[in-house]
């Protein structure tokens, strides 16, 4: 599942980078009093969020406490996404706001460094300063445990600034301590991705698939227990080809068992890797939640053959049946991609036969990008943009209609919430139901943390409103 990617074209102001700009991190770390500021902008996917907060960790030692204002920064750090397009192209013109930034610092006295990390760090390394010279330094996902020998040595001399080399290995073992935000944290397993599906850069961004130990996920999902973390969501960019022994569903079991850690949730799963033993730690694990991310991108078995899924239409309704038979309230969500090379209006249909016969919670869609290197970026029958755009909009207002569908279910029941933080409203907390729904409850603030019954009473798109169950007010 992606995150929405926080967006702003060169036309919004400073003002916008500041408030969009905004992390949990940023707000727990703001506290200290820091020598040096940080600002880190985060795209992308949740493995950016997690390696956001891990680069934060690892340059707190040096005296960098996180701002939210990019202008007054010692140094910017823009983890950036290669997905599509569009993603990489916001990366330029944000780095042409910021060297207006540093520019001004400059006349002011004071050095800003910048630095580029994520995936198009990985896939356009040097082109990067090529393209934008006031970047300063360049790294790789896999080489963030060396930014503070980066960042000193760019500070020394404007020289050798890439570390975009692949040793995962080194990665975890080498970065600190964390300090989680709040009750909700990821925690990374895995990383990579072996599948090559032909649209897609991640394999060659973050390398071939790569395992952490059982023994090393499980120390840190314990710190962040005892540091009040309620629930913990396992990423991996193939998340379920998670090699550790017993694979994933041996770890979840394994970390079901650490008190106070009530919620365990997953995410990105690929269907191919989808066991057995997975499927029956949903009907088996209470901690294991009842939601579940598994793209199936399209549903043309003849669009799916050229994308390199490894599975048909058939083949992944299938799957969706064995696991609503061991887990029938399983909230199943999805990643799809409109006007593939080649995909005509049938495939199409193909694709909304498939949303209505699974029944979607939830769904990320995306118009197909063209990604240089990739093989789709080559083949034959690119689909105008305009018939994509067509497409994309009637395949949201299906699954949006489903979204809502799945929501308003919910009306009459009382679902446990784990609130998570304050709401808009005062007296008013925002919690997650199960099914990864936000819930906003009259509620106090005593509750934060905490896992309360909440009937709810109405839903909307994005979310549920409810009241406390009496006897837990
Ligand atoms: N590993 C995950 C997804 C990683 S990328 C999986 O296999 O499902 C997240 C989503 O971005 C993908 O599921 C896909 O829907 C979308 N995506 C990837 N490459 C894309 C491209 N070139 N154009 C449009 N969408 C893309
Ligand atoms: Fe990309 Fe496919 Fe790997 Fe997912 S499984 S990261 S879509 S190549
Ligand atoms: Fe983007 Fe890299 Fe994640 S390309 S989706 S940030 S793995």
């Amino acid at each position: 599942m992606l995150l929405p990617i926080r967006g702003k074209g060169l036309a919004r102001a400073a003002a916008n980078l500041r408030r969009e700009g905004r992390t949990p991190i940023n707000r727990a770390m703001s506290e200290t009093a820091p020598q040096k500021r940080l600002y880190i902008k985060t795209y992308g996917c949740q493995m950016n969020v997690y390696d956001s907060e891990r680069m934060a960790d690892v340059l707190a030692p040096l005296g960098y406490g996180m701002t939210d204002d990019p202008a007054n920064a010692d140094l910017v750090v823009l983890n950036t996404c290669h997905i599509r397009e569009k993603a990489t192209e916001k990366v330029y013109s944000e780095l042409g706001q910021i060297k207006l930034m540093k520019a001004a610092r400059a006349e002011a006295g004071h050095a800003m460094t910048i630095a580029v990390a994520g995936c198009v760090a990985q896939a356009e390394g040097e082109e990067i300063m090529r393209r934008q010279p006031a970047v300063d330094l360049v790294v790789g996902p896999q080489a963030y445990h060396q930014l503070p020998e980066l960042i000193a040595r760019a500070h020394r001399a404007r020289g050798e600034r890439l570390a975009a080399d692949f040793a995962p290995d080194e990665k975890f073992d080498a970065l600190p301590a964390r300090r989680p935000a709040g009750v909700s944290a990821f925690l990374t397993v895995q990383e990579g991705c072996d599948k090559f599906c032909t649209f897609c850069v991640v394999p060659y961004t973050r390398g071939g698939e790569w395992s952490r130990e059982p023994a090393s996920i499980e120390a840190e999902a314990r710190s962040l227990a005892a540091k009040g973390v309620r629930e913990v969501t396992l990423l991996g960019q193939n998340v379920n080809a998670y090699a550790g022994e017993g694979g994933l569903a041996a770890l979840v079991r394994r970390l079901a068992r650490i008190e106070g850690l009530d919620r365990i949730r997953y995410t990105t799963s690929h269907p191919r890797d989808m066991d057995d033993a997975l499927i029956a730690a949903h009907a088996e694990v209470d901690a294991l939640m009842p939601y579940l991310h598994l793209p199936v991108q399209a549903g043309s078995d003849k669009v799916l053959k050229a994308m390199n899924r490894a599975h048909t239409a058939e083949s992944y309704i299938r799957l969706i049946e064995r696991i609503r038979a061991a887990r029938p309230d399983i909230a199943i969500s999805g990643d799809f991609i409109v006007g593939f090379p080649g995909e005509r209006d049938a495939d199409f249909e193909a694709t909304l036969q498939l949303v209505r016969e699974v029944g979607y919670a939830s769904a990320f869609s995306f118009k197909y990008s063209r990604r240089p290197g990739t093989p789709a970026s080559a083949m034959p029958g690119q689909v105008a943009t305009e018939v994509a755009d067509e497409r994309l909009q009637r395949l949201q207002a299906l699954l949006v209609q489903q979204q809502q569908a799945f929501n308003a279910a919910q009306a009459g029941k009382t679902l446990p919430v784990l609130f998570e933080k304050a709401g808009r409203h005062p007296g008013q907390l925002v919690g997650k139901s199960p099914y990864l729904q936000a819930v906003h409850v009259s509620a106090p603030d005593r509750m934060l943390g905490r896992i309360v019954p909440v009937r709810i009473e109405s839903a909307a798109r994005n979310s549920l409103a409810g009241a406390l169950e009496l006897e837990s007010a």
